[in-house]
């Protein structure tokens, strides 16, 4: 056939697939095209707006660069990653819950034992904390020496990554022979997400707000274990109800308590800093393969 209708073009676009070896690569490919021949359908597509939806996606990919990944930010804000995340991430029960990546995980942070210090360097000061816990498996077995790969933003809401500067308030930390970790840190503080490209443009233009409540991240993994990609909400944040990129969950929320004075000092705090107690979970690593593919390669997460 040469000729094609709004009934019979998807059909066809669809048959030069045929060839493909790939069966996964061509189940995606087909899905793709039939759902966006149907969305176009449904609601009968101008050419100016689909130009317009052209401008917007090159815009998306002209405002990534080295340290800004816009691309994964409009996956945020549509609920497309953390859709992807609870496709791929049926927890187990008792183990810690998955949510998004974000943007600014960067490879390479610096390694810290049982109570490394995360502020070192740091250009903002903020509340202090000492943040500790154990890493074991669902049935509660401690996990040694796993790792805990720790990013949060500064005391302005802003990461290191969207600055000219060195890494702040990021660290890799080991948890010790017994599967417990502690490190120092300040107390996370809500943030916008970044909005002055065109995924800002969008949020605004649908009316949502765009702040995210506070958190630290934390990638937890050992061997023979899967890796659970996560965050630490604070309680009580105003922004837990309604955040710009779907990612609380009841779980991962957690208080932080005033220390006593004596503790803090004995930890070589100030009188004054708080405490974060947070174990992480993990499920045994029955998907090795699939596990796998899903962990981040060196170039994923920051372009
Ligand atoms: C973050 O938590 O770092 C983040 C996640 C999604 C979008 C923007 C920021
Ligand atoms: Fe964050």
């Amino acid at each position: 056939m040469r000729q094609f209708t709004e009934d019979t073009l998807t059909d066809e676009v669809v048959a030069r697939l045929e060839d493909v070896k790939d069966p996964r690569f061509k189940q995606l490919m087909t899905s793709l095209i039939q759902n966006l021949h149907a969305f176009a359908k449904d609601v009968e597509l101008t050419e100016e707006e689909w130009f317009e939806a052209i401008k917007f996606l090159t815009a998306v990919g002209q405002k990534c660069d080295g340290k800004r990944q816009e691309f994964i930010l409009l996956s945020d804000v549509l609920g497309l990653s953390m859709m992807t995340v609870a496709i791929n991430h049926k927890t187990e029960p008792g183990a810690t819950e998955a949510t998004v990546l974000g943007p600014f995980y960067a490879h390479g942070a610096r390694e810290f034992g049982y109570g490394g210090d995360l502020r070192e360097g740091a250009t903002l000061k903020g509340e202090d904390v000492w943040v500790s816990g154990r890493v074991m498996s669902v049935d509660g077995t401690p996990i040694p020496g796993a790792m805990l790969d720790i990013w949060q933003a500064k005391a302005d809401g802003i990461y290191d990554l969207q600055t000219d500067g060195e890494f702040e308030l990021r660290g890799r930390v080991k948890a010790n022979e017994k599967g417990e970790y502690a490190f120092k840190s300040y107390k996370p503080k809500f943030y916008s997400i970044p909005i002055d490209g065109p995924v800002g443009d969008l949020v605004r233009a649908t009316g949502n707000h765009h702040m995210r409540p506070a958190h630290m991240h934390a990638i937890v993994s050992a061997p023979g274990y899967q890796q659970v990609i996560t965050h630490v909400f604070v309680e009580g944040d105003p922004y837990l109800d309604g955040d710009a990129v779907f990612a609380v969950k009841d779980s991962l929320i957690a208080k932080y308590e005033r220390l006593a004075d004596a503790d803090a000092k004995k930890l070589g705090l100030p009188a004054g800093s708080l405490r974060l107690d947070f174990d992480f979970r993990l499920s045994a690593d029955k998907a090795g393969a699939k596990q796998a593919r899903q962990k981040i390669a060196a170039s994923d997460a920051v372009a």
